[in-house]
């Protein structure tokens, strides 16, 4: 392990005004978004919309990082250029999902448990070979009636740290996802607790590990009501409390920390992601690696006629990255949406 190398990575994941783009669906994940917008799932069908994605001219102006799912990463372009190489000559990392997709946990019904750890030593050395600078790994947690377990967060924890320490050890930076779900009707509070319960968890597995935190990101959810709740957060609401928790539980060493969207709507995570960042300076960088608050209109206006509206889905990606891109500087204002292209 080369603690500069990974620093030097980590660092230029979150560097100031840029984000990640999550383009690392799971074969089961793309069948379905494909499903929803009447798109084949097919193996050319997938390279086309990543390739319309990866080729998007400017965006490491916004764009830090991608990442790319086992498949993506072994794809080319039209022309032939290697997907990882593309990014890497535009000054954009690849990344890339390792983990093997969460799995019904034993003994412990509606909780999951995340795979992938057997093997991952060798998976690493083979993306290392691709490209890959940093690994995401995500594990899920469930709020509902007595859940989420002790069982569960740990074994999520556990198998975090583990895959952690695999990673730093091939120099490659961890991207740890622990993301509680926002499915169901809890409140604000309850996710609060739970978020602050699996981070704590998390990291004191991950230290005992031995992970460096310099050379770690941490892919977080956002502390916000259950979608089904009667009661919905409001943007201040969810800032505060997100950072709050973050503050409390996470060491100040971490190299940054990024955000999934987790369903919420396009405009609210870049507004959630903005009052943040509107709210003060922190230990470390916030930013984003949104998937479908990103992806949202640039897939849907791709599906509509892939060959042609290739340009019109880059110009929608562009502006999704660019929102975000200012709201990790506290610089969005909802009146720019006035501005969308789509
Ligand atoms: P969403 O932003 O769609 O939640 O995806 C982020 C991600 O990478 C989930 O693993």
């Amino acid at each position: 392990m080369d603690l500069n190398v990974l620093k030097d990575t980590a660092k230029k994941m979150v560097a100031l005004g840029k984000g990640i783009i999550a383009a690392d669906e799971s074969s089961g994940t793309i069948k379905k978004r494909f499903d929803a917008v009447g798109v084949q799932d097919s193996e050319e069908n997938r390279r086309h919309y990543r390739q319309t994605i990866l080729t998007a001219e400017g965006l490491e102006e916004f764009i830090s990082g991608i990442i790319l799912y086992d498949e993506t990463i072994r794809q080319k372009t039209d022309d032939g250029t290697p997907f990882p190489e593309l990014l890497a000559k535009k000054g954009i990392l690849p990344g890339i999902k390792v983990d093997a997709g969460a799995k019904d946990l034993a003994l412990h019904p509606g909780e999951k448990v995340t795979e992938g750890l057997d093997g991952l030593r060798e998976r690493l050395a083979e993306y290392s070979k691709f490209g890959a600078k940093f690994a995401k790994w995500r594990a899920v947690i469930t709020i509902g009636q007595g859940l989420p377990t002790e069982a569960c967060i740990d074994a999520n924890a556990h198998a975090m740290a583990r895959y952690s320490a695999l990673c730093q050890e091939a120099d490659i930076v961890p991207m740890v996802e622990p993301e509680v779900l926002i499915d169901g009707d809890h409140s604000i509070e309850r996710c609060n607790e739970v978020t602050e319960q699996t981070l704590e968890e998390t990291f004191e597995e991950l230290k005992e590990a031995g992970v460096a935190p310099e050379g770690t990101i941490l892919k977080t959810s956002m502390v916000i009501a259950g979608k089904k709740a009667a009661k919905q957060s409001s943007v201040d609401e969810v800032a505060e409390a997100t950072v709050r928790v973050l503050k409390a539980k996470v060491p100040k060493e971490l190299a940054g920390i990024v955000f999934l969207s987790g369903g919420q709507g396009d405009e609210q995570a870049t507004a959630h992601l903005n009052k943040m960042n509107q709210m003060g300076k922190y230990s470390w960088p916030l930013s984003f690696s949104y998937a479908r608050a990103i992806q949202n209109p640039v897939m849907k206006i791709w599906a509509e006629n892939p060959k042609a509206n290739a340009a019109k889905a880059q110009a929608a990606l562009l502006f999704r990255s660019k929102m975000n891109a200012l709201a990790t500087l506290g610089k969005y204002s909802d009146e720019m949406e006035k501005e969308r292209p789509y």
